[in-house]
């Protein structure tokens, strides 16, 4: 507006009231948001409530495209798209005109434009009219009157689960809370999810699609869920059960507050933990549940067991062993095949038992089956299998760390088979179905190894009689092939990848397409490495000697020449070299192609300038100083990165076996990369097993059970870090060090240390000025979880790098490490003597005997 036209300047009261009231007010409730709704007091839509310490906002909000008003809460910093309670879900207001008050009678109301009470709290009588409302730093909203608080958003919880929150059985009414999920993303009202703890008092946690169970969490045995897979004590907040007994109700709780997360039963019906990532500025899934599919409740029905694929979605199912399809209908449940011997028995006087004792079948790994019986008294496993032989509705039992004796009378429902952890269950069957399988491995196990070699032998004769001239063509062929590739290379054909060429197929050239990784032409390695000459030996390893090489176009590789006894053939060769070069991730060292000439078999690494870690941290010279806190502190986590993508992320899902400083090489910004990964399958043993006969590893960093038992899993690896971790932080190497004054090997010392407080004794002097007293402690605290004894209580590389990266965890407080770090001195067992030393830090490989 220009100009004040004078004719229009008549005084207005109304308009005169209105900026008197705005100047009056604005300013007071700017400075600080209420967090209070005082009686007679109304919040229109528009306003919120903030609660003191500003973490929570109450207002009105429409959810998703739904253009209804709705009063809810939500994080302060997140806006309404984290919204975790709503107090209207099934009568919102229809536009903005609603509002949120209390009423005369003291009771919480919502009200429309017309003041219709849509939603209120209910309370029937209150002790006076006047009440107050506060919206907490805890999320809570809470309504007080003549002193008590007589209603609270946390009685009444919606679908998000906040530390506090006491949502339970009640054991005296028997009334069971539980969250409901939103109908969708668009509409709170409820929908057809609810989750809460098992109303027979398990101590599981349910999720329930309308009231049927679709996910149990396995009983609570004091640290974790049974039944939820690899869940460690240190998982994330550690979640604990009231003492119910006290308390006259059951619910988990925990106790950590961080508004970087959120539990929320989404409108799928699962149940998500969410963490905001502050770099990339979203919410995602650290953990959900049910996935996969063997987690959704009895997925194989009754009497069986559910496997996993490796995508997690199409499982396997079979029957429990000592079970059949009824008459072989591969979609009716399982029936026990013999009946057991009290069944056959009972109510037979004239029999006196009849046949051979029941006995128990030993399944591992099990996420034990829902329905079971708590069974007070037996005080060891031998009692436990008295109580339920002696029981004939005694179907199966347990004997459950931090539980007990559990035992099962019902039907046996939700088995699922996990890959790693899981529980020991020993399941009843009649004497019979062991004798079975025991008189089959007698009788015809020799019968049929003898046959079966002869067989083999005269076919692989037979065989070779009659292609022997096809197999020699193919030799040609190949030598053939390889020459003039070597000529193309020469001639200039390729000139920046010099040498490179794509693999040959070994049976008919060119029927599948050309796969990517490339083959090397043994003409050119040798070119590129100057014939292997030892000036460019840039180290041994326990799988072959590794040479530093240039290609014709400039760049640098790295050529690991596999020693001989790896026992696989070259196709298995080539397809695992062509498995492992798709494995891509930014802390991996990149195989570049590979090479083969009769049994010579060599991997193309691309070159790390800085070699590897042991040259810094145990080095005596100032390479040692340039490793400063920030930058070891980034090693480990890039390391704890690479080891999730081979562990969790990757296709192949990959177990290392042989993590050691000397297996980490770093570029030339000091960017950590592991090697040697995949080594256990190119030399012969399948990633899935899970006990192997070949031990591949070095001492000082090899698990208990993987040193003494050739059992590994994931959690050998974590073991395998740990280590690491720490001779990182100390710059002491874990296979010689020993700490005279405490008469303790260099992770028994850290222990110590830790323990006492004396982190700064842990850390390597030399960075004992650039480091910080938390961030290192909270390291070493990582690091010494890592290397717990039982494979059980270490944490998974997941929750490392969760723990690693959040600044105000409190960790649980590992046990000392009684593993000593080089079993050579100590006591050698059977396996260890014919063990193959290759030389003092280097890889062995032994043979265990199992
Ligand atoms: C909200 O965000 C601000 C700025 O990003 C931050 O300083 C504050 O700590 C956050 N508050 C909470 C409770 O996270
Ligand atoms: C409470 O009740 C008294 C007496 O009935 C009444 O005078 C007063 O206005 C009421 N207060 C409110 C906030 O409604
Ligand atoms: C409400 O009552 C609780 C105790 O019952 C008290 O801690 C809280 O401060 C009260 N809030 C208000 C706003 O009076
Ligand atoms: C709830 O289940 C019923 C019956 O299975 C289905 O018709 C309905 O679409 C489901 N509702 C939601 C919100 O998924
Ligand atoms: C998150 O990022 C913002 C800016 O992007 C920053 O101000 C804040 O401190 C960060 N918060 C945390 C917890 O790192
Ligand atoms: C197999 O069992 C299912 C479920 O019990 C039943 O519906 C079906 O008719 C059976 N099929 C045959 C061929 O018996
Ligand atoms: C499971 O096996 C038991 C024992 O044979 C049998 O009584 C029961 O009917 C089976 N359940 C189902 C659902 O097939
Ligand atoms: C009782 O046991 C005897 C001997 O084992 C057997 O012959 C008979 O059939 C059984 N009777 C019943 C009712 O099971
Ligand atoms: C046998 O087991 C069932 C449950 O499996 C239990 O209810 C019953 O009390 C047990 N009987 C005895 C004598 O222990
Ligand atoms: C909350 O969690 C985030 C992400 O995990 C972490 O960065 C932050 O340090 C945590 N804050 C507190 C107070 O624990």
């Amino acid at each position: 507006m220009a100009a004040i036209n004078p004719n229009s300047s008549t005084f207005n009261p109304v308009l005169f009231g209105s900026l008197l009231v705005f100047f009056f007010f604005l300013p007071a409730t700017q400075a600080q948001p209420n967090s209070q709704l005082s009686p007679g007091q109304i919040l229109a839509d528009g306003n919120t409530l903030v609660s003191p310490g500003g973490i929570f906002e109450l207002g009105f909000f429409s959810p998703g495209k739904s253009t209804h008003r709705y009063v809810g809460i939500w994080y302060y910093n997140f806006s309404t798209s984290t919204v975790l309670w709503v107090a209207n879900p099934v009568s919102p207001v229809l536009d903005t005109s609603g509002s949120l008050a209390i009423a005369g009678d003291g009771n919480l109301v919502v009200l429309d434009g017309r003041k219709a009470v849509l939603w209120s709290s209910k309370l029937g009588s209150l002790p006076s009219n006047e009440s107050t409302a506060e919206l907490l730093d805890t999320g809570n909203f809470m309504l007080n009157n003549s002193g008590d608080t007589v209603w609270q958003s946390f009685d009444h919880p919606s679908d998000t689960y906040l530390p506090g929150m006491k949502v339970g059985l009640d054991l005296v009414t028997n009334v069971n809370q539980v969250f409901t999920s939103w109908r969708s993303d668009d509409d709170p009202a409820p929908g057809n999810f609810t989750m809460g703890v098992a109303p027979d008092q398990s101590t599981q946690i349910f999720i329930w699609e309308q009231g049927k169970p679709r996910w149990r969490s396995g009983r609570w045995n004091g640290q974790v869920f049974l039944g939820i897979q690899n869940m460690v004590p240190t998982y994330i907040y550690g979640f604990k059960l009231n003492n119910f007994e006290q308390d006259k109700k059951m619910y988990f709780y925990y106790s950590q507050f961080n508004s970087s997360h959120r539990y929320v039963l989404m409108p799928d019906g699962i149940e998500r933990h969410l963490i905001w990532a502050n770099n990339t500025k979203n919410w995602f899934q650290f953990w959900a549940q049910p996935v996969p599919q063997c987690e959704f409740y009895n997925r194989c029905g009754t009497n069986a067991t559910c496997t996993d694929s490796a995508d997690g979605n199409s499982p396997t199912c079979s029957c429990l062993k000592g079970f059949e399809r009824v008459n072989g209908n591969s979609t009716g449940g399982c029936v026990r095949r013999t009946p057991l011997q009290c069944e056959r028995s009972r109510g037979n006087t004239t029999a006196g038992g009849g046949g051979e004792q029941d006995g128990f079948y030993l399944m591992q790994g099990v996420k034990l089956p829902d329905l079971s019986y708590w069974f007070y008294g037996p005080s060891d496993e031998s009692q436990c299998e008295e109580a339920c032989l002696t029981n004939c509705s005694c179907k199966a039992y347990s004997y459950a760390t931090g539980i007990g004796c559990l035992i099962w009378g019902r039907e046996l429902v939700d088995i699922h088979m996990f890959s790693s952890g899981g529980s020991d269950f020993y399941l009843r069957l009649a004497g019979s179905e062991f004798d079975n399988s025991k008189k089959g491995i007698k009788g015809y196990v020799i019968v049929i190894i003898v046959l079966s070699a002869l067989v083999l032998f005269v076919g692989a004769i037979f065989l070779l009689w009659k292609n022997r001239s096809r197999i020699e063509e193919l030799y040609r062929k190949l030598m053939k092939r390889q020459e003039s590739l070597v000529d193309r290379s020469r001639s200039g054909g390729d000139e920046s990848r010099g040498g490179i060429s794509t693999v040959i197929d070994m049976h008919e050239e060119g029927k599948d397409g050309p796969p990517d990784v490339p083959l090397f032409t043994f003409q050119a390695i040798e070119d590129a490495t100057a014939s292997f000459s030892p000036s460019n030996l840039l180290g041994e390893g326990g799988f072959g000697p590794v040479y530093k090489g240039t290609l014709p176009g400039g760049q640098d590789i790295a050529v690991k020449r596999l020693s001989r006894n790896s026992g696989q053939g070259m196709e298995e060769f080539k397809n695992e070299v062509i498995l492992i070069a798709k494995l891509q991730h930014r802390n991996l060292v990149r195989l570049l192609g590979y090479c083969i000439r009769r049994d010579d078999k060599m991997l193309v690494y691309e070159y790390m300038a800085n070699r590897s870690l042991d040259g810094f941290i145990f080095a005596d010279t100032s390479r040692r100083l340039l490793l400063d806190w920030k930058m070891r502190f980034s090693i480990i986590e890039g390391i704890a990165r690479g080891l999730l993508y081979l562990h969790r992320d990757s296709r192949l899902r990959i177990i290392h076996r042989d993590l050691k400083a000397s297996n980490i090489l770093l570029d030339e910004s000091m960017n950590p990369k592991i090697s040697d990964f995949g080594m256990a399958r190119i030399f012969g043993s399948d990633g899935n097993e899970t006990s192997t006969k070949r031990v591949v590893g070095t001492y000082g960093y090899m698990s208990p059970e993987y040193a003494m038992q050739g059992l590994f899993s994931v959690k050998s690896d974590v073991y395998s870090f740990g280590v690491l971790l720490i001779e990182i932080v100390s710059g002491k190497r874990n296979s010689t060090y020993y700490n005279s004054e405490l008469s303790l090997n260099l992770l028994g010392s850290a222990w110590k240390l830790w323990n006492e407080d004396n982190v700064m004794e842990v850390v390597d002097s030399s960075m004992r000025n650039s480091c910080s007293i938390r961030e290192v402690s909270r390291c070493i605290n990582v690091g010494l979880l890592c290397i717990q004894d039982r494979a059980n209580d270490r944490p998974t590389m997941s929750s490392v790098i969760t723990m690693l990266e959040s600044e105000n965890y409190v960790h649980p407080t590992p046990r000392q490490p009684t593993f000593p770090a080089d079993i050579s001195t100590s006591g050698t067992n059977s396996s260890t003597s014919d063990a193959k030393f290759v030389s003092g830090n280097a890889s062995i490989t032994m043979l265990s005997g199992r």
